[in-house]
């Protein structure tokens, strides 16, 4: 012990502005007689940065670092995944695993910056974040020592931590009727614990924040034309709209009909299952027209392969391998592929659904000679007859032999 308490001066901890981290602020000071910078990024709803900055002050912090990274998680993180298609075991987003190497990538800036000998997060030892955190901090800086006090310090409940801040007067805000453990931005709202840890129980509406229930939607449905240039969205009913606008726009919209929750029980990368639920309307609604307009500007060899990909790339996400060589080899890939994936994509909102009702691209691959059933066709009928010939023609080799020689053994 005493070791670590001499080598550490200065920590720069992920500070949320909850019970773990304001506890966390006043742990580490003791425990290392060091300096303890916060730092605070924004990637939800207009996080209140100022209150969060005094909050920790007040809990000890020698410093505060608050900043808005809206702009780059959407961008950097968001539209990547995007593009990817990238969705975890078919129903999740992303939403939580995608801000961590951006905040990782922040704590290490600070740091060095401060000289800081180590940085810190809030992330307990059963779940994900923890493993994304450490795998992005030292895949930017392999030298800086990640301290994790949840997983080993000897607060064990979260009364104890109120205790504990009483005792240390340490000011926090605890809210009792604190049902769930909520992660949320831009991309999503991330919700676990109380209720939903059986995961035969449907979840309690509470558990809900920027949705209403399809039940309470509008019985009137919505229309939105929303556009894409290069597999990025730009643009809503013919206006364009920037990064962060779109995606508040889409939120507030798909959540009013109630489009956007998901519940699953998924595979956490340190083996256990867990019930989570999630809201997530802009993505729904991005990822269903994105991948729409691929169906019409992307030839069919390229899109299967790209669907290939895209497991795969949301496993990379969800396994904080997002710094890895791996995943910015298929950007390569991804990124070729968004050339032409621009164009506008019509969905109608209705009750929980989010509907395709139309597409169009400057570079729509779809041929109306080819595919009507009216007059016009230009499709050649007698090629099809020889393609089939020679399509089929192994297995109709196979079925001839496989006759001969059962005809054989009888
Ligand atoms: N299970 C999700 C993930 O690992 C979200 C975890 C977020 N935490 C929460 N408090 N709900 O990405």
């Amino acid at each position: 012990m005493g070791k670590k308490t001499a080598k550490i001066k200065k920590v720069v901890l992920a500070y949320s502005g909850g019970l773990d981290t304001s506890v966390m602020i006043y742990w580490l000071k003791k425990k290392y007689k060091c300096q303890v910078i916060a730092f605070t990024g924004g990637v939800g709803y207009g996080k209140d940065l100022e209150s969060v900055r005094r909050r920790a002050l007040k809990a000890g912090a020698s410093k505060v670092y608050a900043e808005d990274l809206r702009e780059e998680f959407v961008c950097d993180y968001v539209f990547p995944a995007l593009k990817a298609d990238a969705i975890y075991e078919g129903k999740y987003v992303l939403a939580t695993a995608l801000s961590r190497p951006l905040i990782a990538k922040k704590l290490v800036d600070v740091a060095k910056k401060e000289k800081a000998d180590a940085v810190a997060h809030g992330c307990t030892g059963k779940g994900n974040d923890q493993v994304r955190f450490e795998v992005s901090i030292n895949a930017k800086n392999p030298e800086l020592k990640v301290l994790a006090p949840l997983r080993n310090w000897e607060l064990k409940t979260r009364l104890e931590e109120v205790e504990y801040a009483r005792k240390n007067r340490i000011p926090i805000t605890v809210n009792k009727t604190q049902l769930y453990s909520i992660d949320s931005n831009l991309w999503g709202v991330s919700i676990e614990c109380g209720a939903l840890e059986d995961p035969w129980a449907q979840p309690p509406e509470d558990a809900y924040r920027i949705t209403v229930s399809p039940e309470k939607a509008p019985a009137k449905a919505e229309v939105l034309e929303v556009s894409f240039k290069n597999g990025i969205p730009v643009g809503i009913n013919g206006r364009a709209y920037k990064p962060v606008e779109l995606i508040e726009k889409l939120n507030k919209s798909g959540g009013s009909h109630g489009v956007g929750r998901a519940d699953l029980v998924e595979n956490r990368l340190v083996g256990i299952k867990s019930r989570e639920i999630y809201e997530s309307p802009a993505a729904v609604i991005l990822h269903t027209c994105h991948r729409e307009l691929q169906n019409l500007t992307l030839d069919r060899d390229t899109l299967h392969y790209k669907e290939l990909i895209a497991v795969k790339y949301a496993e990379l996400i969800y396994n904080g391998l997002w710094d890895s060589p791996l995943k910015e080899a298929f950007d390569g890939f991804i990124n070729k592929t968004q050339e032409y994936v621009t164009g506008t994509v019509r969905i109608k909102l209705y009750k929980g659904s989010c509907i395709v009702t139309g597409r169009k691209s400057p570079y729509s691959l779809y041929d109306k000679g080819l595919a009507t059933y009216d007059a016009g066709d230009s499709f050649s009928h007698e090629s099809a007859e020889g393609f089939i010939r020679l399509w089929g023609l192994p297995l109709k080799v196979r079925a001839a032999v496989m006759k001969k020689v059962k005809g054989k053994r009888k």
